[in-house]
Order: C-alpha cells, then sequence, then structure tokens
C-alpha cells in the first residue's frame, strides 16, 4: 500500500479537490482531507499534531497537498504556516514548501527575488506613504495598477491613469492601513499566458482571454490552448525554481519587450486548464508527490 497522502482543502468536493482525491484513489491511495482550522498542534504534549478528531498527522500521512491555504486574519495564516512548517521538519513532504507559499502570497517579495535572478516583471513601486504614492503614480508613467499586496482572483485590482482618483484611493487605502502597490500598466492586449509547472516540467499551459485587461479566469477570462515555446517553458521554470515550488501556476505578459513575469501562484487551480489539456493534471500532481514522498 503506497502511504496516506493528507490533502487539505475546506471542500472536497470542490472540483480540483475532487479530482486529486479521485486520481488517488485510482493508484490506491487512502487519502485523509482536512481543513488547517481543524488541526491541533502541540509542544511537550504528544501527539506532535493531529486533526481534532485525534487523528496523528505524522504517523497517518507521507505527504501533504495544500490547495487554498484558505482566508484567515494574519496570525491565523501565520500559525497555519507555522504548523505545515512544523509537519515539514518532521520529514513530512509538504506541496507547496510553506516558504514558497510564503514568498508568492506577498507579490513584493516574489518580484524582488525574480528581479534579483533577472527574470523581467512590472516595474513596481510598493510604500506605506499616500504622498510616497503619488510620486510613484507619475515616475510609472501615470498609468498603473493598483494592487493588494496579498491579494488573489483578481480582486480588488484596478487600472488608474486619473491622478485625482489615484490621490483619493491611495489615501483612503492608507487610512485603512494597506500597503500602496503600485505597478506600471503593461499594455498585452486581453490575454495571457498561464504555464502549469510541476517540478522542473511544464506540463500545460493555455491562453486566459478576457474582454478586458484582467484575465483572471475566476473573472470570467476563457482558457484557451496553447503551446509554449522552449524559451517560455525555461523562463516558467525559472521562475518556479526561485521562489522555490514544486508546483506552480506562472502568468507571463506578452508585452511590447518581450515576456514579462506577472505572477506565480502556489496553490493554482487547474479546472479551467484542464478543459484546453490532454494531460491529466491531478493525475500529473499525484504522481510528483509519489516520486518524491518519504519512504
Ligand atoms: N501591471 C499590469 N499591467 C497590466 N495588466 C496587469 C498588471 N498586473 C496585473 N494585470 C492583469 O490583472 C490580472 C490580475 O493581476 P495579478 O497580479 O495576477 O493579481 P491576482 O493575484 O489577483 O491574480 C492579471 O492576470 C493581468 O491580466
Ligand atoms: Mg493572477
Amino acid at each position: 500500500m503506497p502511504p496516506r497522502i493528507g490533502l487539505v482543502t475546506r471542500d472536497p468536493e470542490s472540483w480540483c479537490s475532487d479530482q486529486l482525491l479521485k486520481s488517488m484513489m485510482k493508484k490506491g491511495i487512502d487519502p485523509l482531507w482536512f481543513s488547517l482550522p481543524d488541526l491541533v498542534a502541540k509542544v511537550r504534549v504528544r501527539p506532535y499534531v493531529t486533526t481534532k478528531d485525534g487523528i496523528n498527522l505524522i504517523e497517518e500521512l507521507g505527504a501533504i497537498l495544500i490547495r487554498p491555504i484558505g482566508r484567515g486574519s494574519l496570525e491565523e495564516i501565520i500559525f497555519r504556516l507555522d504548523v505545515l512548517r512544523g509537519l515539514e521538519r518532521k520529514g513530512l513532504l509538504v506541496i507547496n514548501p510553506p516558504r514558497s507559499i510564503e514568498i508568492s502570497a506577498d507579490k513584493y517579495r516574489s518580484l524582488m527575488l525574480m528581479e534579483e535572478q533577472g527574470i523581467k516583471v512590472p516595474p513596481t513601486i510598493a510604500t506605506e506613504d499616500a504622498e510616497a504614492a503619488m510620486q510613484a503614480f507619475q515616475e510609472l508613467g501615470g498609468d498603473v495598477v493598483i494592487k493588494p499586496i496579498f491579494g488573489s482572483r483578481g480582486m480588488g485590482i484596478g487600472r488608474v491613469n486619473d491622478p485625482e482618483t489615484a490621490w483619493r484611493i491611495f489615501h483612503a487605502l492608507s487610512y485603512t492601513r494597506h500597503v500602496l502597490y503600485i505597478q506600471k500598466f503593461i499594455p498585452h492586449g486581453t490575454r495571457d499566458i498561464r504555464l502549469f509547472v510541476i517540478g522542473d516540467r511544464v506540463i500545460a499551459s493555455m491562453y486566459r482571454e478576457a474582454d478586458s485587461w484582467k484575465t483572471n479566469i475566476d473573472r470570467g477570462a476563457r482558457p484557451v490552448p496553447f503551446k509554449p515555446s522552449k524559451e517560455l517553458e525555461e523562463l516558467a521554470i525559472k521562475v518556479t525554481k526561485t521562489i522555490g515550488c514544486k508546483i506552480a501556476g506562472v502568468d507571463v505578459m506578452e508585452s511590447q519587450e518581450g515576456y514579462i513575469v506577472n505572477e506565480i501562484n502556489s496553490q493554482p487551480g487547474f479546472r479551467g486548464l484542464q478543459l484546453v489539456t490532454n494531460v491529466n493534471i491531478a493525475d500529473e500532481i499525484i504522481n510528483y508527490i509519489l516520486e518524491n514522498i518519504r519512504r
């Protein structure tokens, strides 16, 4: 019997979780699903980490696969990552590695690391100061995208090219203690490229075609088949390695100055992508885990 794999999910019936659970069962794996808020972590009291039903994760599992880490307060998120890091230290394979989840959740930190590796990303300025943000707005050409530094799914992202609107947004955001994260608007038509990386391979890719510049599938963009060049595959793999992910969705815009990496997603959904590829994505993920699981 292969070792059990834990699936972190709030909803085992969600499309991706269901695919992953089916894929495990097909391979004779007995999956255990749980959500992170259900975990109980102990110090000087054993076992080390259990579910609230008392299942000892270190004894029971060989690996843990994390679907969305979930929403929460800052302390809840930090605690969840701490518990996952602890499990990793005890020898469990945790995918993605908690450190890489932490990095990719933070848009500033991930872009800074990519720039260090010579990867082209959008010119970006982040600050807590509204006046400095106004200067940034001008410095970036007066046509910018403002986004939550910890956001996802295209939520709360806006394009601003009017200084008065920018001023109001920056002051309102800084009043509510948000980091002002400002990016030069990169013209890229109404589509971008999503590359799905597992290990050191791009296993599937697609164009995401939208009706506007925002190309999130969650905002209605449509998946379109796409075959990447070797160059693009290498770029996506380099991004993934830079951040330390084992599984990643890497998003690339085609701009006038060539490919620009917009972001890396460490818990990528794959429902849209599965529509335009013959590769069974859930199977690829589970195969990767089985190849890398502790013996
Ligand atoms: N600097 C930019 N210039 C042009 N379009 C952008 C820029 N940044 C993001 N977008 C568009 O907005 C979408 C959402 O932005 P993204 O940074 O990926 O945030 P999220 O984490 O919410 O998906 C991207 O997929 C892209 O289509
Ligand atoms: Mg995105």
